[in-house]
């Protein structure tokens, strides 16, 4: 019977809020998951970390949980042959490689306390070009600026580059390090699309660039990951202990890329739109990068072996992140799936823009110093208005972002496809169609990180021979949301947005 003799892959989907490990079969279905969310650190207005540990201890009762399930429902370890990575991005770690421990928490992308930092930066010569190099301007977003904040003003992490013990990874990294047993193996890998995450890589060469690590002033003493393929059984080393103690490391992928892996879009012009707890939209610009010239990044969508494929990305700091404000801070609901009924109360947001700058505001604005403001306030406001503009506020700037893609690529978008835990209120990918005027295409099975990591591993693991392959894989079914409202009202909404941009800046510390 087939049970007996199918095989599956493992995807850990590590993101900002929480962990999980899914198993999938050849035809791209998950048959068994697990869940755990962590702690978020906010120790200062506009700070966020993780504890390294908790991640990795996540991860691993993830994996332990999901394969239980696995097993509950007839099936054996054996046939997991890999297990894929998807991971937050920038997201960095400072650990020394003689203990293995950390220096300290990690501090999370969405992370702004290396403003003062990137203003310094900012003045130094060849500043400028550097995005044509890396891909990305100068902001708190990328590691590279956290970096330079860690090895000013914490004092392990100075004596740690002073003795030479300075290892540097994102998440990935970490994860690979931790899971193939820590120092005794001493992992020290990354992926290019999250090498690409960081400023330190070309992204022609796919390694790290000499120039790069002179302007940062770290070409020595630290000890950096070597970037290998996304997709490699050997590279990723082993799951050293568990329930997937000796199954290959075979994929890693930065969560955006893989989630763009997941959609399948595979070719040149196809894009997808991630509502995570922040926004993503990688647009696939085939094998050469595009630097943006309206304040977009150029990045890695995946390195499979052959040539490395780009993207352009628009960046959206607050998606999901805004929704649990909500609920978190201002204890507008107890469920975060309520803020869909909660602003479906109103008709409309009554007046209401919230720009939801919590960590500056990413692209295609890059306003470091700008801070969350709710504007047009009055008593008619009620929650659900205030809800609806929190849900709005990522369909603003995702619009924003298109209209800047099209200006990079020349092409317009006629389908936009959506994945990622907001997609799932119809309500918000109502008004994102309305705001973007194209369709927007949500597909039935939106698990489509932890599916792209599956993909990296499976191709390098033989559970897919290609993309071809992958591409015949049914995508059938989900929902497609038509634009509704008139080019009028959409461009007094937007130009009322754009205002409200305007006025957010400038609020400093
Ligand atoms: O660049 C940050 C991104 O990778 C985080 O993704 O899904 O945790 O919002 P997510």
């Amino acid at each position: 019977m087939e049970l007996e003799t199918e095989h599956f892959v493992g995807s850990i989907d590590q993101g900002t809020t929480s962990s999980r490990f899914l198993i999938f079969n050849k035809h791209g279905e998950p048959v068994a998951s697990h869940q755990v969310e962590f702690t978020q650190i906010y120790p200062n207005p506009g700070w966020h970390e993780h504890d390294p540990f908790e991640i990795v201890s996540s991860v691993e009762t993830c994996i332990d949980e999901a394969v239980k399930k696995f097993e509950a429902i007839g099936y054996s370890r054996s046939s997991i042959k890999g297990v894929g990575i998807a991971n937050q991005r920038e997201t960095i770690i400072l650990w020394d490689i003689a203990t293995g421990l950390p220096l300290h928490n990690a501090i999370v992308w969405t992370d702004a306390r290396s403003q003062t930092v990137v203003h310094g930066l900012k003045a130094r010569p060849g500043a400028a070009e550097l995005e044509q190099t890396c891909g990305l301007p100068l902001s708190t977003y990328p590691s590279s600026t956290k970096l330079l904040w860690m090895l000013k003003e914490i004092p392990s992490v100075k004596k740690a580059w002073d003795d030479g013990k300075l290892v540097f990874g994102t998440v990935d990294t970490w994860l690979v390090y931790r899971l193939n047993g820590g120092p005794k193996a001493n992992v020290l890998v990354t992926d290019p699309t999250n090498a690409s995450r960081t400023m330190f890589m070309n992204l022609k060469t796919l390694q790290y660039d000499d120039k790069l690590l002179e302007f940062f002033g770290v070409k020595e003493r630290v000890y950096f990951p070597k970037i290998v393929p996304s997709s490699d059984a050997r590279a990723y080393g082993t799951v050293n202990s568990g329930a997937l103690a000796g199954v290959p490391i075979a994929g890693c992928l930065g969560d955006q890329s893989a989630a763009l892996v997941g959609q399948k879009a595979f070719s040149p012009g196809l894009a997808k739109n991630t509502y995570g707890t922040g926004c993503f939209l990688l647009y696939n610009v085939g094998s050469q990068p595009v630097i943006s010239k309206h304040g977009l990044l150029a990045t890695v969508a995946y390195h499979f072996g052959e040539k490395p494929v780009y993207a352009l990305e628009g960046s959206i700091a607050v998606a999901g992140s805004g929704v649990k404000f909500l609920q978190n801070n201002l204890n507008f609901f107890a469920e975060s799936n309520e803020v869909n009924d909660l602003a479906s109360t109103v008709n409309d947001n009554g007046g209401c823009v919230f720009v939801t700058a919590f960590s500056g505001l990413f692209a295609p604005y890059w306003i470091d110093d700008a801070k969350g403001t709710i504007f047009g306030i009055t008593q008619y406001t009620q929650k659900g208005h205030i809800a609806r503009a929190t849900l709005e506020a990522t369909c603003y700037q995702t619009k924003a972002i298109l209209d800047a893609m099209e200006k990079d690529s020349g092409h317009a978008l006629t389908e936009l496809s959506v994945d990622g835990g907001m997609s799932n209120s119809d309500l918000t990918m109502q008004i994102q169609a309305d705001l973007i005027s194209i369709p927007v295409y949500r597909p039935t099975m939106r698990e489509t990180t932890a599916f792209g990591a599956a993909i990296a591993a499976g191709l390098a693991v033989g559970i897919w021979n290609n993309l071809d392959e992958l591409r015949t894989i049914d995508r059938t079914g989900g929902t497609i949301f038509e634009p509704k409202i008139s080019q009028q009202k959409r461009c007094e909404l937007f130009a009322r947005w754009e205002k409200a941009v305007g006025m957010c800046r400038g609020w400093g510390d």
